[in-house]
C-alpha cells in the first residue's frame, strides 16, 4: 500500500509493498467503488469466538456479519457473496485499486498515559505527520484508564514530543496541527463496552470512509489478551483493515509464549499481530542486509571459512532506575538478548532470502534460529550490578531499587556463546553480551576475521597475531558508523605497520537526521509491511534456544556475579570469550571516528 508515502516518504520496498499480495484494502464501502459481481469475500474463523467474522484479505477481522435488517446494501452483497476464498483469489478477482482519498487510518495508542506511549509512540506519529508519511485522513486516539479530556491529552503529548523534529522549521505549527488530530478516551482494558463507545467516536471521525484501524497496544503483558479480545470484538475495523501492535514481553519463556499466541490468535490472524522489536527498525540492522548484499567483497567473506567470530555487544550506562518491577520478572537475557541481539543475529547469519518479502526474510531468519544449538549453562555468564561511589556520587544497587526484591539474583548482565550448527556457521561463535549500568552506552556487531595464512607481515605484529586480524564493525548506537579494521603501513621510510580504520561515519556522511526505529516500524505497521515485526514461528524459536538455560538458572538459583555500576561488567565474560579463543572486541582503545 505504497499509496499513503507516495509523496514524501518514497515506499522502502516498493516491490512487495506495491505486490498485490500486501495490498491492504479489499473492498470500500463508498458508493465509489462496486463489488464486482464475480468478487467473493474471503472469509476465516480464526478461534471460536470469531465464527462469523469476515476476514480482509490481510487477515484483518472486518466484520461480524450483521444481522440483515441492519445489512446496508454492501454489508448484504458480502452476505450474498459469502463463500470461501483466498485472499488471493479474491485480489486477483476484483482488481481493486483503492483511491487513498477514500481511506482513514485511526491509530489508536491503548495505554496512552504509560512511557513508552510518550517517549516513542507520540514522538515517532508526530516525526511521521511532520515528515508528510501519514495518510490525509488519520486520527489519533489515545486509550487508557485514566480520566482525561482530548485537551489534557494534547497538553500531555505535547509536553513529551521532544523528537528529532524540535528544532526543525514550523514544528509548532505542525505540531498544533498534529495535536488537532489526537484524541482521547478513557476506557477500561477489559470492557467491550468501553471500546464499543471507542468505536462509536472513531465512526465519526471516518465519516463513512473506508475505515483502517491500527492498535498499538503499550500495556502490561497480563491485559493484553483482555485489550484484544475487546478491540477485536467492539472496535474492529467494519471495511477496511485491522491490526495490532504488540510489544515484548512475549512470553517469559516457550510455554508462556505459546499460551500468548494461542490467546491472541483466537481473535486475531496472525497477519493482523504486528510483534514490534524496535531493534529492527534501526538505522543499521536496516542496512545489515544491505552491506551484505549489495556489496561483492562482503558476502563471500561471510562464513566460517572467512569470519572467527561475532559479537553482539549490548551495554546501557544507567540501571535499571524505575523499572525494577518489570525488569525483576524477566531479567537482561529475556529483555535483551532473546529478542534484540537475536533478532541481529538471526538477520547477520542468515542465507540469501529468495527477495525482500516479509515471509522470504522470515523464512530465512528461521531457518537461522531453528539451525541453533540451545543455550548451556556453562557457556553463559550472569552478572548483576551493585552500589559503587565514584567521584563522591554513590551509585545504586540493583537491589537497591525499591521494586526489586533484595534477595534477588535476577542477572543484569549477560553474556553468552551460541553456534550455529548449519554449513555457513559450523563452529564459529556467535559471542553475545549485553548489560546494564555499566561504562558506557552502545549497541555493536563486531566481526573478526581469521588471519591472514602465511602472512609476510606477521612478524611485524609480534606474537599477538590477533592484533593483524579485520575486525568489522557496525556500531548500531550511538553515533552510527560502520568501520572496518585494517593493517596499513605507517607512512614514512621504514616498514612499520599499524591497524587503521575504514571508517563510514554516519554523521560525516550524510547530512539527515536517522529517524527514530518506532517511526519506520509504524509506517510499516500503517503500509502492511511485516518484514520487521516477528511472526510466531520466530518467536517460538527464540524462546526454544533460551527456554532451557533460564529455567536451569532459576532452579538451581546461580548466583550473578556482581559488578561495580559503571564498570566494564563481570570478569567471567573475558573467561566465557576466552574458552573460544575469544577476545572482545569493545575492550581496547578504539579510533573509530
Ligand atoms: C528495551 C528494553 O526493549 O530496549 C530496555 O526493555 C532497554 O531495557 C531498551 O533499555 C533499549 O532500547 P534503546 O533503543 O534505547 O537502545
Amino acid at each position: 500500500m505504497a499509496a499513503f508515502s507516495s509523496m514524501h516518504c518514497p515506499p522502502p520496498y516498493s516491490s512487495s509493498i506495491n505486490g498485490g499480495k500486501n495490498r491492504s484494502f479489499i473492498f470500500s464501502a463508498s458508493p465509489r467503488f462496486s463489488v464486482p459481481a464475480k468478487a467473493k469475500v474471503f472469509v476465516q474463523s480464526p478461534g471460536n469466538s470469531h465464527q462469523n467474522a469476515v476476514l480482509m484479505q490481510d487477515g484483518a477481522v472486518a466484520a461480524k456479519v450483521s444481522p440483515v435488517e441492519k445489512e446496508t446494501p454492501i454489508e448484504k452483497l458480502k452476505g450474498d457473496l459469502l463463500s470461501v476464498t483466498s485472499s488471493k483469489e479474491w485480489d486477483e478477482e476484483t482488481g481493486f485499486d483503492i483511491n487513498e482519498n477514500e481511506s482513514t487510518v485511526s491509530i489508536m495508542v491503548v495505554g496512552a498515559s504509560g512511557d513508552l506511549a510518550k517517549k516513542k509512540i507520540f514522538p515517532a506519529l508526530f516525526a511521521l505527520y511532520y515528515e508528510g508519511c501519514l495518510p490525509k485522513h488519520f486520527t489519533i486516539y489515545g486509550y487508557a484508564r485514566s480520566k482525561m479530556t482530548d485537551a489534557e491529552l494534547r497538553n500531555m503529548v505535547s509536553k513529551t514530543l521532544t523528537c528529532r523534529i524540535d528544532k526543525r522549521e514550523n514544528c509548532g505549527e505542525k505540531m498544533d496541527e498534529f495535536l488537532k488530530r489526537c484524541f482521547y478516551h478513557s476506557g477500561q482494558y477489559d470492557s467491550e463496552e468501553n471500546f464499543a463507545q471507542l468505536d462509536k467516536k472513531l465512526k465519526e471521525h471516518e465519516g463513512g470512509r473506508v475505515s483502517n484501524r491500527l492498535f498499538y497496544l503499550s500495556i502490561p503483558p497480563n491485559i493484553f489478551i483482555n485489550a484484544v479480545k475487546c478491540a477485536s470484538m467492539s472496535a474492529s475495523s467494519g471495511n477496511g483493515w485491522t491490526r495490532v501492535i504488540v510489544e515484548k514481553p512475549f512470553g517469559r519463556d516457550s510455554e508462556s509464549s505459546a499460551a500468548l499466541t494461542k490467546a491472541l490468535k483466537q481473535y486475531l490472524n496472525e497477519d493482523q499481530i504486528f510483534r514490534i522489536d524496535h531493534y529492527l527498525g534501526k538505522e543499521l540492522v536496516e542496512n545489515l542486509s544491505v552491506l551484505r548484499f549489495s556489496n561483492l567483497i562482503f558476502e563471500p567473506l561471510w562464513s566460517r571459512q572467512f569470519i572467527r567470530n561475532v559479537q553482539l555487544i549490548f551495554s546501557e550506562d544507567f540501571g535499571t532506575e524505575g523499572r525494577g518491577g518489570y525488569f525483576d520478572h524477566y531479567g537482561i537475557i529475556r529483555d535483551i538478548m532473546q529478542n534484540h541481539l537475536l533478532q541481529i543475529l538471526a538477520l547477520f547469519a542468515m542465507e540469501t532470502p529468495v527477495s525482500l518479502d516479509a515471509e522470504d526474510i522470515r523464512n530465512e531468519k528461521v531457518k537461522v534460529l531453528r539451525s541453533m544449538r540451545p543455550l548451556q549453562l556453562e557457556d553463559v555468564v550472569i552478572g548483576q550490578y551493585k552500589s559503587h561511589t565514584k567521584g563522591g556520587v554513590t551509585y545504586p544497587a540493583y537491589t537497591d531499587d525499591k521494586t526489586v526484591p533484595k534477595d534477588s539474583l535476577t542477572p543484569t548482565f549477560a553474556a553468552a556463546a551460541l553456534f550455529i550448527d548449519n554449513a555457513r556457521w559450523d563452529g564459529v561463535p556467535f559471542l553475545m553480551k549485553a548489560g546494564k549500568a555499566l561504562h558506557n552506552k552502545r549497541a555493536e556487531i563486531r566481526v573478526q576475521f581469521r588471519h591472514v595464512p602465511g602472512n609476510l607481515y606477521n612478524r611485524k605484529f609480534g606474537t599477538d597475531l590477533d592484533q593483524a586480524t579485520n575486525e568489522l564493525v557496525i556500531r548500531v548506537q550511538p553515533d552510527e558508523a560502520i568501520y572496518l579494521k585494517i593493517n596499513n603501513k605507517v607512512p614514512g621510510l621504514g616498514m612499520r605497520l599499524d591497524r587503521s580504520n575504514l571508517n563510514l561515519h554516519y554523521a560525516a556522511r550524510y547530512s539527515k537526521e536517522i529517524p527514530d526505529a518506532y517511526e519506520r516500524l509504524l509506517l510499516d505497521a500503517i503500509e502492511g509491511e511485516r518484514r520487521l515485526f516477528i511472526r510466531s514461528d520466530e518467536l517460538d524459536a527464540a524462546w526454544s534456544l533460551f527456554t532451557p538455560v533460564l529455567a536451569e538458572l532459576e532452579e538451581k538459583k546461580i548466583i550473578p556475579e556482581y559488578y561495580p555500576y559503571g564498570s566494564r561488567g563481570p570478569v567471567g565474560a573475558h573467561y566465557l570469550a576466552a574458552r573460544y579463543n575469544v577476545r572482545w572486541g569493545d575492550l581496547g582503545v578504539e579510533q573509530s571516528a
